[in-house]
């Protein structure tokens, strides 16, 4: 029976799709998930009146792990092709220079809300929430097909 059931998945998988061997894209948008999750998460608590300290500090830890990566989520011929489900421009990949700017932007956001949470200072990290969220703006505006 075991057997059987590794036949029917490995039968399941289609091409650029498994649950063993994720693909760079879904490598990418599983990433991206994540940190679409945490940067909410932390927009939630900080909508609070009395923001739980260790929510904040989670999400803002992943956000800034996620930000270390996004850079290596974009692999050359990891772009849009047959077959292919990406919202990623294939400019990307003809413009690097100017996605690795944008990259870095979001990434010295990240930095500047992490030095933020680091103060104490909730206003600090609510202001640096907005600058950061400009950042992921800013990328998804120039490299991101719109749905
Ligand atoms: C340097 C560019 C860049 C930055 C910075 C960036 N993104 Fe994105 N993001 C993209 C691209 C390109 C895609 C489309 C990826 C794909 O479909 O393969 C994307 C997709 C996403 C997705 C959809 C993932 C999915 O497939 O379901 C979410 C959510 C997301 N980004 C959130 C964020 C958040 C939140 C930030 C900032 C905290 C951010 N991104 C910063 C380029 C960027």
């Amino acid at each position: 029976m075991a057997g059987l059931g590794v036949l029917i998945v490995l039968g399941a998988a289609t091409p650029g799709r498994s649950q063993d061997n994720p693909s760079p894209v879904e490598m990418r948008q599983a990433g991206l998930k994540e940190l679409g999750t945490a940067f909410k998460n932390l927009n939630d608590e900080l909508k609070k009146p009395e923001p739980l300290r260790v929510m904040v500090k989670y999400a803002v830890a992943t956000i800034g792990r996620d930000a270390a990566q996004l850079g290596g989520w974009f692999p050359p011929g990891s772009g849009p092709g047959p077959g292919v489900k990406t919202h990623a421009k294939p400019e990307i990949w003809t413009n690097r220079a100017v996605f690795d700017t944008l990259n870095a932007n979001f990434r010295k956001a990240s930095g500047d809300l992490a030095a933020a949470n680091g103060t104490g200072d909730l206003g600090a990290v609510r202001t640096q929430a907005k600058t950061l969220g400009a950042t992921c703006k800013a990328c998804h505006e120039k490299f991101r097909v719109e749905d």
